[in-house]
């Protein structure tokens, strides 16, 4: 197979694109023929040396967590699969997903059946941000018609889904981005966007509900003003979320962090949205697989819309 591992952890450059034997289904195991990869800001933060480094074990790696493609073997002891098959999956996280690779294998539990009509190089960038919407909105949170959410980083991965299912829900959606990303935003459903450089946010921002801070630290910290008495902070970033979680305490407020965890019942919902066009996930921009160097650049820019995928040459 053809995989994009890392020997030691580092810059983009530590990132090689090699050829490696295909690995073999096990019990309860499918072989993927992966179409396409997710790359999530966690990827650049654990190739550095931080991110899931703990979880992961020594180099050589391979990254990635999320991916899209056909069932290429089915080992012993699976009989809901068949070769064919258009699946997509969260593999692990944070322990090794490998899906920088054309060649993936997962649980057969893990896999959801793709919607006709839903390509590989959308669903592939679904499961990481798509979950961490959902389980921030209405699993951390339990959002309502009624509510007032605001959304840190709300052109990114993460963040332009949650302005769509919360939208989806009813709720009153506000969103932080630069000016370049705010009519894209109004289009996605935000009754009011600010830019989060020239705004004092709590002066902006008044009476929310709740609020995703896809940003972390000193913004997640100033955005506990934006909430009114009761309401709940939801950090992202989970290098920051004990400083947040502090800060809010100190206020008399509550906040919390979370990890993305897998469901794949989950993932199967918000795939029947994305085929049935409630939720419109956006592919910034698609690599190929030797291109991922570029992929994390791009991503450690931190100015990414929507999400980046890899896709396979093979
Ligand atoms: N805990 C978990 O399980 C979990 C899961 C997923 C993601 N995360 C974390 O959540 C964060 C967001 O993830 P993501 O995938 O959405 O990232 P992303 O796609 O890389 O986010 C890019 C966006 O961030 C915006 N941005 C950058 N600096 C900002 C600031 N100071 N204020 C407001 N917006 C800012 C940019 O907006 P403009 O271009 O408009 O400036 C850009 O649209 C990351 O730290 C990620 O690691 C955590």
């Amino acid at each position: 197979m053809k995989a994009v591992r890392l020997h030691r952890f580092g810059g983009p450059e530590v990132l090689q694109y090699e050829t490696l034997p295909d690995p073999r289904p096990g019990a309860g195991e499918v072989l993927i023929r992966n179409q396409a990869a997710g790359v999530n800001p966690i990827d650049w933060k654990t190739r550095s040396g931080g991110g899931a480094r703990p979880f992961l074990g020594e180099p050589p790696l391979i990254l990635g967590w999320e991916f899209a493609g056909e069932v290429a073997e089915i080992g012993p002891e699976v009989s809901d699969w068949s070769e064919g098959r258009r699946v997509c999956g969260l593999l692990n996280f944070p322990h090794p997903g490998s899906c920088y690779a054309d060649r993936v294998v997962a649980r057969s539990s893990q896999l959801v059946a793709l919607p006709d009509g839903v390509a590989p190089e959308v669903a592939a960038g679904l499961p990481i941000a798509g979950m961490t919407a959902w389980q921030a909105l209405f699993e951390a949170a339990e959002l309502e018609s009624s509510h007032k959410v605001l959304v840190l980083a709300a052109a990114g991965g993460v963040g332009h889904l949650a302005v769509q299912l919360a939208h989806w829900k009813g709720a009153t959606v506000v969103g932080t981005a630069s000016p370049v990303n705010h009519a894209y935003l109004q289009e996605l459903g935000c009754s009011q966007v600010v830019d989060y450089v020239s705004a004092d946010l709590a002066s902006a921002v008044q009476d929310c509900d709740l609020v995703i801070d896809g940003v972390g630290g000193q913004a997640g910290i100033e955005a506990l003003g934006c909430l009114k008495p009761g309401g709940l902070l939801v950090t992202l970033p989970t290098v920051t979320a004990d400083e947040v979680v502090k800060a809010a305490q100190e206020q008399g407020l509550k906040a919390q962090g979370i990890r993305v965890h897998e469901d794949p019942a989950q993932l199967a919902t918000l795939l029947a949205l994305v085929a049935d066009g409630h939720l419109k996930p956006r592919v910034e921009r698609t690599f190929a697989l030797s291109e991922a160097a570029e992929a994390h650049r791009l991503s450690e820019s931190g100015h990414a819309r929507g999400k980046l995928i890899l896709t396979m040459e093979g």
